[in-house]
């Protein structure tokens, strides 16, 4: 009898964390899924800040590890017990066990959700963890005194992947968003894209801007990805009784502080949110995603993929990410 070949695919993977140059693209071998798996084939994987995160060892995971976080695909194979896929859906996810950087994997089907014909993979890949991030931001992430059409919040970074989504997102839901961004042009894009103003702070002090914009009053939540650089001027442009959303730390992670500032501040609210907080089950994961998917479809929401690259060379694609040249989503090419 001949031997039976075992699958194999691309996969990009680091033995130990460091800079760009430590990803890898090698051939794997790749199984069958297991009970609540399936094994899909990527037409479009997503690129993400949270890749940069665990490449360099910020977020600290066991090694070698396969990097990558979202993707879209076909489903191959499909394990026991998993009843809402079948063989040759198409499909989209986001998903808390990273490994998508690769042309098929397996993985749990908990978070994979079935890609509605009118959106197309590469779609699918950009938009899920981003798109499902400014989900629970915008609805699920409330001041105490809650959110209404015509309230200011500010979002930094608007001009990247989360922040055009948002963008576009809170004008759907009659929220003055003000965006920060680090260059004119990127400030621009924002404004095409629903925010109500637009600061540069590379340039421009966005705390006495924004109080400026507020007439002196603030705004009731600030969505803060940029960690490090903006945290403390951030706590500065809430109302009182306002909440800070800290949810990412593309500048460096934010420092230790002091309880009592928030009293002094307004008794602000402080949270740090991660997305897989809301992904804990499948109708939870598809609940958001119906919510993502209706927003895109009915073009109010529109996914701007402003880089595409080979998988092949996605240590350029981390380079451009890290150096802030992005804009929008990027997705890899399988
Ligand atoms: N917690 C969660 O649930 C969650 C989920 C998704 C994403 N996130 C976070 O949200 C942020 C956006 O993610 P994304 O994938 O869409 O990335 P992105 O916004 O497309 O890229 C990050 C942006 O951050 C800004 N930035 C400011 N200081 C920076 C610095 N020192 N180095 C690099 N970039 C800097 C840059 O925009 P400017 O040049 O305009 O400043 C850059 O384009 C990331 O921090 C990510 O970790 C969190």
């Amino acid at each position: 009898m001949t031997p039976v070949e075992p699958l194999t695919s691309r996969a990009v993977r680091i033995d130990q964390t460091g800079g760009p140059e430590c990803m890898q693209l090698m051939d794997v071998v790749v199984g069958d899924p297991g009970p609540g798996e399936v094994r899909i084939r990527h037409h479009a994987i997503g690129l993400n800040f949270i890749d940069v995160y665990q490449r360099s060892g910020l977020y600290a995971l066991p090694l070698p590890l396969q990097l990558g976080m979202e993707g879209a695909g076909v489903v191959e194979a499909v394990g026991s017990d998993v009843s809402h896929l079948q063989v040759g859906d198409r499909v989209a996810y986001a998903a808390n066990v990273p490994g998508s950087y690769c042309d098929r994997r397996v993985m749990p089907a908990m978070a994979v959700c079935r890609l509605p014909d009118a959106i197309s993979f590469e779609t699918g890949a950009a938009m899920m963890l981003k798109g499902l991030t400014a989900q629970y931001l915008l609805k699920k992430c409330k001041p105490v005194e809650g959110l209404e059409p015509g309230d200011f919040v500010l979002f930094h970074a608007a001009a990247g992947g989360v922040g055009l989504i948002a963008c576009q997102w809170a004008r759907a839901l009659g929220l003055r968003l003000i965006a920060t961004a680090g260059t004119d042009a990127k400030c621009q894009l924002a404004l095409d894209n629903g925010a109500a103003y637009a600061i540069n702070y590379s340039t421009e002090d966005f705390a006495s801007r924004v109080k400026q914009i507020t007439a002196g009053q603030g705004v009731k939540v600030v969505y803060d990805s940029v960690g490090k650089d903006t945290w403390d001027k951030s706590l500065d442009c809430l109302t009182p009784l306002g909440l800070m959303v800290t949810f990412g730390n593309a500048s460096g992670p934010v420092p230790p502080f002091a309880p009592a500032i928030l009293a002094a501040k307004g008794s602000i609210y402080v949270t740090r949110q991660t997305l897989f907080s809301h992904l804990t089950s499948r109708a939870r994961a598809q609940a958001m995603a119906d919510d993502l998917f209706a927003v895109v479809e009915s073009g109010a929401v529109k996914i701007h993929i402003d880089q595409r690259y080979p998988l092949a060379q996605v240590q350029q694609a981390h380079r451009d990410l890290e150096a802030r040249k992005t804009t929008g989503c990027t997705v890899l090419l399988p």
